[in-house]
C-alpha cells in the first residue's frame, strides 16, 4: 500500500478521499504527519493555493503529497466566491456566514446557476501534477440539510434533486467535483 500525505486539516475532505480510494492509498492527513500548521491560501487563483499547500508540505516531510484547493463559482457574481470560498465573509471562515452572504446576494435573482472547482496538485518523486475536477449545479433559495460542510445545504448538483447536505458521502461522491479531480489523479497513480 502506498502512503500520500494530504495537505488539509479538513476531515470531511480527508473522509470523502479515503472512502474513493479504498485500501489501495492509505491518505495521511496533516495531523497524523504531524504537523500542525494552517498552510496559507494567497493567491488569487485555485492552482497556485494548490501549489502553494503541496510544496510545503512536500519540504516539510520529503514525502509525496497532495493538495487541493476548491472554490464554488457562481455566475450571478461572476465566478464569486471563487478562490475566496473559506472566507467570503471574514476571515473566521464561518461556513453559516459564508452561506448567508451568498443567499443575500442572490435574493433578487432567478439565476442560481454555479459550479464547484477543485484543483488537486500532486508532488510525487519531486514533480509537479494538476488535475481538476468541476460539479455543476444551482444554488438553492434556502439551506436543505445537515451533513458535509462548507455550502452543500445550498448546493444541489446537477440531476439530483437534494443539496449535498442531503446526502451520504456515498451519494456526494457521485457528483462530486473532488471526486472527479481525485479519481484522475489515483488512476495516473495506479499507471504509473
Ligand atoms: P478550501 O480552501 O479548498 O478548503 O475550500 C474553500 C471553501 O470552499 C471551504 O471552506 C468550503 O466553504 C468550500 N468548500 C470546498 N469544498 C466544498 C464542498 O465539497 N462542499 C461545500 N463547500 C465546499
Amino acid at each position: 500500500m502506498h502512503t500520500l500525505v494530504f495537505a488539509t486539516n479538513n476531515q470531511h475532505k480527508v473522509d470523502e478521499i479515503q472512502s474513493l480510494v479504498g485500501n489501495d492509498f492509505h491518505i495521511i492527513p496533516l495531523k497524523e504527519a504531524g504537523i500542525d500548521i494552517d498552510i496559507p491560501e494567497p493567491h488569487d487563483n485555485l492552482q497556485d493555493n494548490a501549489a502553494e499547500k503541496a510544496r510545503t508540505i512536500y519540504q516539510l516531510t520529503q514525502n509525496n503529497c497532495f493538495s487541493e484547493d476548491t472554490g464554488l463559482e457562481i455566475d450571478f457574481l461572476h465566478g464569486a466566491p471563487g478562490v475566496k470560498s473559506a472566507r467570503y465573509a471574514g476571515e473566521d471562515r464561518n461556513f453559516q456566514a459564508n452561506i448567508d452572504k451568498v443567499l443575500v446576494e442572490l435574493i433578487s435573482t432567478e439565476n442560481r446557476s454555479a459550479q464547484f472547482r477543485t484543483i488537486v496538485c500532486l508532488i510525487w518523486e519531486n514533480k509537479e501534477y494538476y488535475f481538476e475536477g468541476i460539479c455543476k449545479g444551482s444554488i438553492s433559495k434556502v439551506m436543505h440539510g445537515a451533513k458535509g460542510f462548507g455550502y452543500d445545504p445550498i448546493f444541489i448538483p446537477d440531476g439530483a434533486s437534494k443539496s449535498f447536505a442531503e446526502m451520504n458521502m456515498e451519494e456526494k461522491n457521485v457528483y462530486s467535483h473532488r471526486q472527479k479531480a481525485v479519481t484522475q489523479l489515483f488512476s495516473f497513480l495506479k499507471a504509473l
